[in-house]
C-alpha cells in the first residue's frame, strides 16, 4: 500500500510541473500505459497473501489510476487555456497602429506669395480689389486708353472669347490680358479716395518656357485721391520693396511708356548685393482712363502700377524654371 501511495504521489507531482501541452501527451503514455510505474504495481498484486489484502491493493491501484487520469485531464484543460491565451495575445492586432492621420499641407508657392503682398499692401492702407478673369475688350484694353488698332494693343497677345453680348461681334471679349482692367471696375464703383491692390491670374497667348506662362498672375495697384504725385509713387514703392524684400533693398523709377500712364515708369529693386532687377510697371494714371472711370482728372489725380507675383515667386525661391510651379508634383510643392 505504501508503494501505491509513493507512486500515486509521484506522478501527481510530475503532472503538476509539467509547463506544456507536449509534456502531458508524454507523462499519459508514461504514466497511465502498461508501463507506468503504477500499472507495474499491477502485477506484484498476485504475490500479496490474502484474498482481502488483493481486493484492497487493487482498489488502492485503481484509484491511483484515476487520480492520475483526472490530474492530467486537468492539467491540459489548464494548459491549454494558458496557450490559448499566450496565442491570443502574440496575434493581437492593435487596429489604432493603422489609423494614420491625414497630413497636413499648406498654400501653394505662389497662393503664399499672393498672400504675403496682400498683407504688405493691408498693412501699408491699401484695400483688396476683385475683378472678372473673362472681360469687356472695353475694360481691358479701350477704357484703358488703347482704343481699336492702338498699336499697345499688340503687345499682348489676346486669348479671345467665341462669345458675342447682344448686338455686338464676337472679338470683344477676352481672358483679361492684365489686371489693369480692375482699375477701370473699381473707379466706376465707388468715388475717391482709392487706395486698392487687385492680385489676380491673367491669360496670354504665350509657349510655356523657363521664364512664360500663357496663365500667370499679376498684382494692380491703384491710387487716387487729391493732389497725388509722381513722389507719392515713388515712396509708396520704396516702401513696399522695404517691407517685402527687407530693409537692405530699395527701388528706383526708370522712365518708360504704358498707353493707361503718363508719364510712364519701370520700377526695379536692388538686391543687397548692389545688382538691379526689373519687378514691374507703374505711372500716373491718364487723365483719359480717370475719365473712363467716371472720374474727373481736374479734381483728382493717381497713380497705378502692376507686377507679375509668379516672377516674385520665382525670385525669391530661386525657383529655375517657372514651369515647375504649375505640373503640380508634390516633390516640388512640398519644399515651400
Ligand atoms: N498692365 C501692365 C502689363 O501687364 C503692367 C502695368 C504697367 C500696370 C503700368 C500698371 C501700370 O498699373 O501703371 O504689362
Amino acid at each position: 500500500m505504501a508503494d501505491i501511495s509513493a507512486a500515486r504521489g509521484a506522478a501527481l507531482a510530475q503532472i503538476e510541473a509539467a509547463d506544456s501541452l507536449e509534456s502531458i501527451a508524454a507523462l499519459d503514455t508514461q504514466l497511465l500505459g502498461k508501463k507506468g510505474s503504477i500499472a507495474q504495481l499491477k502485477t506484484k498484486l498476485g504475490g500479496l497473501a490474502t484474498v482481502d489484502e488483493k481486493k484492497a491493493a487493487g482498489q488502492a491501484v485503481n484509484e491511483a489510476m484515476q487520480a492520475v487520469s483526472s490530474a492530467l485531464a486537468a492539467r491540459r484543460v489548464e494548459l491549454g487555456t494558458a496557450a490559448t491565451a499566450a496565442r491570443v495575445e502574440a496575434e493581437r492586432l492593435d487596429l489604432t497602429e493603422f489609423a494614420v492621420k491625414p497630413e497636413r499641407g499648406h498654400a501653394h508657392l505662389v497662393t503664399q506669395s499672393w498672400e504675403r503682398l496682400e498683407d504688405v499692401f493691408i498693412g501699408l492702407g491699401f484695400q483688396v480689389a476683385e475683378g472678372p478673369e473673362v472681360e469687356t475688350d472695353w475694360h481691358n484694353f479701350e477704357a484703358l486708353n488703347m482704343p481699336i488698332g492702338h498699336p499697345a494693343r499688340g503687345e499682348w497677345d489676346t486669348l479671345f472669347l467665341d462669345h458675342a453680348a447682344p448686338g455686338e461681334d464676337v472679338g470683344r471679349t477676352v481672358l483679361r490680358t492684365h489686371t489693369s482692367p480692375v482699375q477701370i471696375r473699381t473707379m466706376l464703383s465707388g468715388m475717391p479716395p482709392i487706395y486698392i491692390v487687385a492680385p489676380g491670374r491673367v491669360f496670354r497667348r504665350d509657349t510655356p518656357d523657363a521664364t512664360h506662362m500663357p496663365v500667370f498672375h499679376q498684382i494692380e495697384g491703384l491710387v487716387v485721391d487729391r493732389d497725388i504725385t509722381m513722389a507719392d509713387l515713388a515712396g509708396t514703392i520704396e516702401a513696399f520693396t522695404k517691407a517685402f524684400f527687407g530693409a537692405d533693398f530699395s527701388s528706383r523709377l526708370r522712365p518708360s511708356y504704358f498707353p493707361f500712364t503718363e508719364p510712364s515708369a519701370e520700377f526695379d529693386i536692388q538686391r543687397p548685393d548692389g545688382s538691379w532687377l526689373e519687378l514691374g510697371g507703374c505711372g500716373m494714371v491718364h487723365p483719359n482712363v480717370l475719365r473712363h472711370g467716371g472720374i474727373d482728372p481736374e479734381e483728382w489725380s493717381g497713380f497705378a502700377f502692376g507686377f507679375g507675383i509668379d516672377r516674385m515667386a520665382v525670385m525669391r525661391h530661386d525657383v529655375a524654371d517657372i514651369r515647375d510651379m504649375f505640373v503640380n508634383d508634390i516633390r516640388f510643392a512640398e519644399q515651400f
